[in-house]
């Protein structure tokens, strides 16, 4: 699907908890994304679009989760049925299907790309899938990632569900080293696993965004091999060997 402005309009925008929601968008043509790539959404009175990651799809519809944090995406929240959102999608380059990965780690509001991702892999290669949240309150989509048939381990950090602490704890039950691994989350999060695993991973970088699309270097990084990449249009996925974390904040 070539990058385009399309109009969805809502046919769900359903709260999971206190503070994070389930968008469903429909639109006329057909949708067609890479795991980890994500769409920008144009809100009324806001200038700069908000970027959003695809969490699933199907020919016609967009699924989004999503965490009110400030005024955009509070804004969001109180948007009904029926409303349009200007969408410019797919944007991004999402997670190498054609490598393996047999472990796959969500954080917080990262397990949105993970849940899509999961989907499209789990019919090819054992998965193991550990997500990682603040406590049982901020727990969501656990029923639609256990339908997916996957091996699950779930933390939390106070310990009210599953293993008590980050996901490095879950990666601690391990009785196998991991070998290939794809992760979203916190940024401090995708710095622990890539100092922690040997192997290469896949992680999906959040940075604040101007245009979405490469134009305004607004969310450049900089890498190991001393050049800057834009999250945007060379990620948001990139080898986490490439990743100069220490520059990150
Ligand atoms: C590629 C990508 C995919 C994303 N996918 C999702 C998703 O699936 N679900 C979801 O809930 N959120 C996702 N985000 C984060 C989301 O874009 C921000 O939370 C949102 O733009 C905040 O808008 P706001 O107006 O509510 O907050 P603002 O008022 O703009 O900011 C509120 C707080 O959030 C922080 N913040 C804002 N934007 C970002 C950002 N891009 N990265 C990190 N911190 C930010 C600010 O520093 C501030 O502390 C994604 C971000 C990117 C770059
Ligand atoms: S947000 Fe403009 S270049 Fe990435």
């Amino acid at each position: 699907m070539d990058n385009c402005c399309a109009m969805g309009t809502i046919i769900q925008n359903k709260a999971l908890t206190d503070s994070i929601y389930e968008l469903k968008l429909t639109y006329q043509q057909k949708l067609d994304f890479i795991p980890g790539q994500f769409v920008n959404l144009k809100l009324d009175g806001f200038y700069l679009r908000r970027p959003i990651s695809v969490a699933d799809y199907d020919d016609h519809t967009l699924t989004l989760i999503y965490k009110v944090v400030g005024q955009g995406t509070d804004a969001l929240s109180k948007y009904q049925p029926g409303q349009t959102i200007d969408t410019l999608m797919p944007l991004g380059n999402g997670f190498d299907l054609s490598k393996p990965i047999d472990t796959l780690i969500g954080g917080g509001m990262g397990i949105a790309p993970i849940y899509g991702l999961t989907k499209a892999l789990k019919d090819h290669h054992p998965l193991t899938v550990i997500l990682g949240f603040r406590n049982k309150d901020e727990i969501v989509y656990l029923q639609q990632f256990q339908s997916l048939g996957v091996k699950m381990i779930i933390t939390t950090d106070d310990g009210s569900y599953g293993i008590q602490g980050n996901v490095m704890a879950g990666i601690d039950t391990f009785d196998h080293p991991i070998q290939t691994w794809a992760a979203c989350g916190p940024t401090i999060m995708m710095k622990s696993l890539s100092q922690t695993l040997n192997t290469h991973g896949q992680v999906s970088l959040e940075a604040r965004m101007g245009c979405g699309f490469g134009g305004c270097m607004g969310c450049s990084i900089q890498t190991t091999s001393n050049q800057s990449k834009r999250v945007c249009l060379d990620g948001p996925v990139f080898d986490d060997k490439e990743v100069l974390w220490d520059s990150l904040k």
